[in-house]
């Protein structure tokens, strides 16, 4: 992975602006889990660590931009840059990073630039569609699914298909690998924003209901309280919670045993991942899925 990192300073070592140096220094890199799928199926090479770091580049300028939409104060453990920087600054850092990031692939062969390209025009109407649920209390699990796929799953699934073209595989297979892997991620995302800590997680938790998100869980719940009980978490939607109205989430979440339900929706995912990919018998792709499956941030 420090190639990737070298590579993403070299992109952006002529940026000579005191304010911008100030931003890039507060940017933590996060997992990587873009690159590191494409380096599992494409192998290391110049071209597969240019892809890496340009699809680096645009995620973090994605981050960026959905922290200021999110108004998020943390992000990885650190202040957002939104938070520490002001909107303006992290806006405008998101938009050199994104042409930064596109100028590279401008160099690169075309069939990755309108992959990667075609990606960026998803990950955005899903950021929208996200935006436009967050505006009620959505209950439509395939809206959900819809704008997931867009926001989360399009980027993975591009790196995948990239990762496929390069090692002369079936893109189609592993498009289709990381479609699913990215729908895996962003549901157990939504179960961490429930279950898991801020020390652990590196944001606050139960942040999606009061952004508007009604995630898998709050669908699900919803579907299975009486009436009386949906006007209850309905009242609870982009509110400011106290203890006791977390606790009455939770309790009911548990009751009715929602987080195993939808943890048993992204093994679904997963598996659908692994079958795409069986006959390759790629152990470390294998491995992404549990590592993303079983992950505590
Ligand atoms: C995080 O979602 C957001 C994304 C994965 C995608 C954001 C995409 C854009 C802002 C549009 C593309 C913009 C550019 C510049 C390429 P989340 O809020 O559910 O997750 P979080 O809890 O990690 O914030
Ligand atoms: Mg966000």
């Amino acid at each position: 992975m420090q190639e990737i990192d070298t590579l993403i300073q070299n992109y952006l070592k002529d940026l000579d602006y005191t304010p911008v140096l100030k931003m890039l220094d507060s940017i933590n890199i996060g997992k990587k889990l873009r690159s590191k799928l494409l380096l599992n199926i494409a192998g290391k090479s110049d071209i597969s660590f240019k892809l890496c770091a340009i699809i680096e580049l645009i995620h973090l300028a994605s981050l960026l931009h959905d922290d200021i939409i999110d108004d998020a104060k943390l992000r990885r453990g650190a202040r957002s840059i939104n938070d520490k920087f002001g909107a303006k600054n992290a806006l405008m850092l998101g938009d050199i990073l994104y042409s930064k990031a596109f100028f590279e692939l401008s160099k690169m062969d075309a069939n990755f630039a309108q992959i990667i390209s075609d990606a960026v025009v998803k990950l955005s109407l899903g950021e929208l569609m996200d935006i436009n649920l967050s505006q009620e209390f959505n209950i439509d699990e395939d809206k959900y699914l819809k704008m997931i796929y867009h926001k989360t799953a399009v980027l993975i699934e591009a790196s995948a298909k990239c990762g496929a073209i390069l090692a002369g595989l079936s893109e189609g297979n592993f498009a289709n690998y990381g479609k699913n892997l990215g729908l895996a991620f962003q549901i157990v995302d939504d179960i961490l924003d429930i279950k898991s800590n801020e020390s652990i997680l590196g944001k606050p938790i139960m942040s999606d209901f009061k952004e508007g998100k009604t995630t898998l869980p709050y669908i699900y719940l919803y579907k299975k309280l009486d009436n009386a009980d949906k006007n209850i978490l309905v009242s609870f939607f982009k509110k400011e919670l106290d203890k006791n109205e977390i606790l009455w989430i939770k309790e009911q979440m548990i009751e009715k045993q929602i987080l195993e339900e939808v943890f048993n929706k992204a093994k679904t995912y997963g598996n659908n991942a692994l079958i795409a990919i069986e006959s390759y018998n790629n152990a470390s792709l294998n491995e992404i899925i549990d590592n993303m499956i079983s992950r505590e941030f």
